[in-house]
């Protein structure tokens, strides 16, 4: 459990630098295993979730060698093909290796991802997107186990969901005939494993529209890659700095990653200027709400943003409402918000947020990796201190934010 000290009320002044991304280093990672290849990876973030997927690497005999934001892979040795339950219940999102390891080894096993704190995460369009492409797939005792010689499909996916679309795209390299998606995600982080898979010998286009298409494989026996920036990341120093006040640039962000985000941050009268490299924001004395936010499938408001932007309104003049389209329950953030006297009211979906004049601190418990984030962001713009109890949510997504936030003045400990 870690304990962060954080006493507010301190405008936030200079430069963060943006981490590579989760969302993106992850794919890449479970898609070094499709070919017996060498991988050199930059920008790597050091995040628990990395770790998490480091250890089911080298479980499956893979040598993984690590760097300062550098990692090695060589994924040539024969393969084992299953996944232990130890190390999947780490880490929900790494169904993300069922394509990979099926398309390499011809079979996988695994244990069925648990919820999260989040609700249910279903993977039922990952498996029958597999069984489309012609894997035999059966779930039973918690366990998925998966066989068969892969053939491509054309596959229309009824969400566009990220780790669906990651899935087949990975697996599809390997298949036998070309393979259409339809209603794919269009979020950056596909275009990052897009890149990456083309330089390991893929041929893929349309990678950013919802129409993918996975061609031949020429598989390369060697490929280097720099991890995108962590566009979630870089929303969460934006919004550090609308609630705290003051002036930051944030190095490595893309505006083009951002646009809803930054959008509603001048919404809110923030000053937010684009950069070659980067993206500065300059925070009024006193935030106004932004127009209705929706989170909704990229290009869209990103759900992972929703909680750092709420922390940064609750001092806004105005109402500002939050509608949440893509999980069950990612409010959780919410009663914990209200212990530093936050005045929200949720209603299903809906969460409505009247701003009050100060926030004190107070302590508070974090609930999920952005929800643990937005208390922090909370917590930089209210009076006095408030003392977070983080059960490792922080660190599965952030490099060091103690680090960062202190650099830019933030009194952390
Ligand atoms: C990815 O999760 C991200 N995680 C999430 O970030 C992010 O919130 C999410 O995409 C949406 O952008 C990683 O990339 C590791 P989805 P993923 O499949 O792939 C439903 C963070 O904080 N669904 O796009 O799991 C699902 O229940 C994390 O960094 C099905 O119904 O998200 C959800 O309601 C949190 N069946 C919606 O689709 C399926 O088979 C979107 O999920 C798959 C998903």
């Amino acid at each position: 459990m870690d304990i962060w000290h954080i006493r507010g009320g301190r405008r936030l002044c200079g430069t963060a630098s943006v981490q590579g991304a989760k969302n993106a280093v992850l794919p890449i990672l479970a898609a070094s295993v499709l070919t017996g290849c060498e991988t050199r990876l930059s920008n790597c973030p050091d995040l628990m979730d990395v770790d998490g997927s480091v250890d089911i690497l080298r479980c499956l005999g893979c040598r993984v060698e690590r760097s300062e934001g550098g990692m090695y892979i060589n994924s040539s040795g024969p393969l084992r093909s299953t996944i232990p339950h130890d190390l999947m219940s780490g880490m929900r999102s790494s169904v993300i290796f069922l394509g990979a390891v099926l398309a390499r080894c011809g079979e996988a096993v695994m244990a069925m991802p648990g919820g999260c704190e989040l609700g249910p995460r279903p993977i039922d369009l990952h498996l029958s997107a597999l069984r489309d492409m012609g894997a035999h797939i059966t779930v039973s005792a918690g366990n998925i186990v998966c066989s068969g010689a892969l053939h491509g499909a054309s596959i229309n996916l009824a969400l566009p969901s990220v780790g669906a679309t990651e899935n087949i795209m990975i697996a599809a390299c390997r298949a036998s005939g070309g393979t259409v998606i339809t209603n794919a995600a269009r979020e950056p982080e596909i275009c990052d494993l897009a890149d990456y898979l083309r330089k390991m010998g893929a041929d893929i286009t349309g990678d950013g529209s919802s129409t993918i298409c996975i061609g031949s494989f020429s598989p390369k026996s060697s490929v280097e890659h720099s991890v995108m920036p962590d566009r979630i990341a870089a929303a969460t120093w934006l919004c550090a700095c609308a609630s705290a006040g003051g002036e930051v640039a944030v190095d490595g962000a893309v505006p083009a990653h951002l646009v809803p985000v930054t959008q509603a941050l001048r919404e809110m009268g923030c000053t937010v200027d684009e950069y070659p490299g980067g993206i500065k924001i300059c925070a009024p004395d006193r935030l106004r709400a932004p127009r209705p936010v929706a989170t909704r499938p990229y290009p869209g408001f990103p759900t992972d943003a929703q909680a750092l932007l709420m922390a940064a309104t609750l001092k806004a003049e105005g109402t500002s409402v939050f509608t949440e389209n893509m999980f069950e329950s990612r409010f959780r953030h919410v009663p914990e918000l209200r212990r530093m006297g936050a005045e929200i009211s949720t209603e299903g979906r809906v969460a409505i947020v009247r701003g009050v004049p100060s926030l004190h601190g107070a302590p508070v418990t974090a609930t999920d990796l952005r929800g643990s984030a937005a208390l922090l962001i909370a917590a930089l713009g209210a009076e006095g201190e408030t003392v977070l109890h983080d059960n490792c949510h922080l660190r599965r997504g952030y490099e060091d934010p103690v680090k960062v936030l202190t650099a830019l003045g933030a009194e952390i400990r």
